[in-house]
C-alpha cells in the first residue's frame, strides 16, 4: 500500500514523536577515550593537526584522565612515546617503560577507570614499523614474542584490557596464552582485527610520532578494497580467543561494521581515527561544517551499522554536551 494511505511523515511530526522512534542513541558508555603519555612532568603538547588532543606526561595524564572520568567516560585507550627507541623497540615492554608506570599511575588514582592498552612496536621502534625488520621486511614470528611480552607487562601494571594492534599474524593466540600463563585469565583482549592500511592515520603519526622511516605497511595492514578478507581475519581472532574485535577505520569501513556485525556475535569496536576527526575539524574551523552536529551524525552512523564500542577523539566533547542535556 502506497501513498496516500502512507505517509512516513506521520511519525516525523514533532519532537517528541521524533524521540520516541529514534532507532539509534549515542551513549557515553559507547566511548573510548584514546590518550597518548609522554615522559616529562607538566607537559601538555597539544597536537597541531588534533585540536584539542595532547601529549600529556603521566601527571598530566592523569588530570585528564580524572575529567574524563567525571564526566562518565568508561574507558581510555593509551599509546605511548617512549623516550628512546631502537631496533627491536625494547622500550614497549620494559617493565618501568612509559606505558607500565602510566597505569600504574592512573590506576592509583582512578582504580574504576577501564585502562586500555595499544599494544604495538610502531612507536618504539627506530624504523617506525609495527613488528621486528629483518632484511627490510617485517619479520611475524619473531614479533609475536616482544608482543606477548609487552601484554603481559602491561596487564601486570594494571591494564583492563590489552589491544593489540600490530596486525601480526596469529598475536591474539600468542598474547592469550602469555596472559593466561602469567595468571590474567580475567584480562580480555580487544583485537586490532580488521585494521585497514589507511591514509586517515596521517594525524596520529604525527601524535605518536610513530611514522615509517622506509616502505609503509602494507605488508601487514589490509589492503581499503578488501572486504571478505576483512570478515576471515576478525573470524581468525575470534577463534584466537579474542573479547572484542575492531574495525579501523571507522567512517569509510561502516560496511565492514555492518557485515562483521551480522557475522559474528563478539562485541564489535569501531576506531574513529585520527583523520576522521581532523577533517571535521578542520572544516569546522573553516566555517563549513557544524562540528558538533557532525560529529554527532558520524558517531551514531558509527554505531547504527554495528558498532557496540566507538573509539573517537571526540569522547570528551560530546560526553559534555551529553552531560549537560542530562542536568537540564
Ligand atoms: C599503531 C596504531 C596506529 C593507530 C592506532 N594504533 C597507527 C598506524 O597503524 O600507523 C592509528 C590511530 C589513529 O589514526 O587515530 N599501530
Amino acid at each position: 500500500m502506497s501513498f496516500p494511505i502512507n505517509r512516513m511523515r506521520r511519525l516525523r511530526r514533532t519532537e517528541i514523536l521524533r524521540n520516541m522512534f529514534r532507532e539509534t542513541e549515542l551513549s557515553v558508555n559507547d566511548l573510548i577515550y584514546p590518550m597518548f603519555v609522554r615522559p616529562g612532568k607538566k607537559v601538555k603538547n597539544e597536537i597541531k593537526s588534533m585540536p584539542g588532543n595532547y601529549q600529556f606526561s603521566i601527571d598530566m595524564l592523569v588530570k585528564e584522565c580524572e575529567e574524563a572520568f567525571k564526566l562518565g567516560i568508561p574507558a581510555i585507550m593509551l599509546f605511548g612515546i617512549p623516550a628512546q627507541k631502537d631496533e627491536k623497540g625494547s622500550q614497549a615492554y620494559a617493565k618501568n617503560g612509559i606505558i607500565p608506570k602510566a597505569l600504574r599511575a592512573v590506576k592509583k588514582e582512578i582504580p574504576d577507570l577501564i585502562l586500555i592498552a595499544d599494544v604495538c612496536m610502531c612507536e618504539y621502534t627506530s624504523h617506525g614499523h609495527c613488528g621486528i625488520v629483518a632484511g627490510g621486511y617485517v619479520n611475524n614470528d619473531k614479533t609475536l614474542k616482544f608482543l606477548s611480552k609487552a601484554s603481559v607487562v602491561y596487564a601486570d601494571a594494571g591494564a583492563d584490557i590489552i589491544a593489540p594492534s600490530d596486525m601480526m599474524d596469529g598475536r591474539v593466540g600468542v598474547i592469550r596464552k602469555a596472559l593466561d600463563l602469567n595468571g590474567f585469565i580475567n584480562t580480555p583482549i580487544m583485537a586490532y582485527s580488521a585494521k585497514f592500511c589507511s591514509a586517515f592515520y596521517g594525524p596520529f603519526r604525527e601524535a605518536a610520532q610513530s611514522t615509517p622511516r622506509f616502505g609503509d605497511r602494507k605488508s601487514y595492514q589490509m589492503d581499503p578494497a578488501n572486504s571478505r578478507e576483512a570478515l576471515r581475519e576478525i573470524e581468525l581472532d575470534i577463534e584466537e580467543g579474542a573479547d572484542i574485535v575492531m574495525v579501523k577505520p571507522a567512517l569509510a569501513y561502516l560496511d565492514i561494521i555492518s557485515k562483521a556485525k551480522i557475522k559474528f556475535s563478539a562485541p564489535i569496536a569501531a576506531y574513529n581515527v585520527s583523520g576522521e576527526f581532523s577533517m571535521v575539524k578542520a572544516a569546522a574551523k573553516m566555517g563549513w561544517i557544524d562540528e558538533e552536529t557532525v560529529s554527532r551524525e558520524i558517531l551514531t552512523s558509527i554505531k547504527r551499522a554495528g558498532a557496540d564500542l566507538i573509539l573517537t577523539y571526540f569522547a570528551k566533547d560530546i560526553a559534555k554536551k551529553m552531560k549537560g542535556k542530562n542536568k537540564s
